[in-house]
């Protein structure tokens, strides 16, 4: 496996590969891998002939400096995790290879960007999200890119992003990776506290009880949200929110049909957490 910190040494890489006539698949991380991020890139090694893998935490998406500053870094250790995993390139640049002086472009997508996680966050959060992808994608020139469903609201925007701005790459989204008791894993949950970690689960509680709700046959999505918060309050942990929006849209569905996507963030001690379930909502 190469490390690649500039920008030419990538796209020598990828026009090697593409030379030999192999697929290009891209994982684009912000690094401390875990399961989640070792699924994607197993995934793009099934799909592609030739795999790159970005390791840059972007400043421009932290909404609290303390955040950036915590987040952990350990790119030894995932140097030897992605070449395991058979990775070619892991490009892991500097912030100024990827936002040189002057740099005065952003990327930005309305709508979809307004709610969950944006209203949370911050307009600013997604719009550093799709500058770095654009950017990433623009470097790489991928076939194919793999995002996780962990971040289902990331991947709807990517998604947009790249139908809109004609990026000649297929977006795959895969499925969360979870600890053995049900925490979908995240580089955030090493700074979680003994006491923290069993609160953590109050998250997954919260998705379980809403699902359970549904199959019940509640189709008001109000009701589905006070007992999705209820079932994380009586753990011990107020959600940020808990919202059931259609899947695509992101938009209000009441009463609830077709694909919908039950999303939830919370604080946990230091760490802010967040994860979702998508149901099929039958209409009978
Ligand atoms: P990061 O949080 O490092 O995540 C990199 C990729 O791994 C994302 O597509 C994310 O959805 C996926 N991922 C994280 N946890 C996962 C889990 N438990 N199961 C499956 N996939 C998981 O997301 C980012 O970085 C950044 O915003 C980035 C896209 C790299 C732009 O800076």
């Amino acid at each position: 496996m190469k490390i690649a910190r500039t920008i030419n040494e990538v796209r020598a890489g990828v026009a090697g590969a593409r030379a030999s006539g192999k697929t290009v698949g891209f994982v684009p991380t912000m690094g401390a891998f875990h399961a989640g991020h070792l699924s994607l890139m197993r995934r793009a090694g099934e799909a592609c002939g030739f795999v790159v893998v970005s390791l840059f935490v972007n400043p421009t998406q932290f909404n609290e400096q303390s955040d950036l500053a915590a987040y952990p870094r350990h790119e030894a250790l995932d140097a030897k995790m992605a070449a395991a995993e058979g990775v070619d390139v892991l490009f892991a640049p500097e912030v100024r290879e990827i936002y040189p002086e002057g740099d005065a472009t952003t990327v930005e997508v309305r709508g979809l960007t307004d709610v969950l996680e944006g209203a949370s966050r911050g307009a600013g959060h997604f719009r550093g999200v799709t500058t770095v992808v654009c950017k990433l994608f623009n470097i790489v020139q991928p076939d194919v890119a793999f995002f996780g469903q962990k971040d289902a609201q990331q991947a709807l925007v990517v998604q947009r992003m790249a139908r809109d701005l004609h990026v000649p790459a297929r977006i795959e989204v895969c499925p969360t990776v979870r600890e053995a008791d049900g925490l979908a894993m995240s580089s955030r949950n090493v700074r979680l506290g003994a006491d923290d970690r069993v609160r953590a689960l109050a998250l997954r509680a919260g998705l379980a009880a809403a699902e359970a709700c549904v199959e019940a046959g509640e189709r008001d999505p109000a009701a589905v949200e006070r007992a999705g918060a209820a079932a994380m309050r009586a753990r011990g942990v107020d959600p940020e929110y808990l919202a059931v929006v259609s899947a695509e849209s992101l938009g209000p569905i009441r009463p609830l049909a077709g694909r919908v996507l039950v999303a939830v963030a919370a604080r946990v001690g230091p760490v802010r957490l967040i994860d979702n379930v998508i149901l099929d909502v039958s209409n009978s």
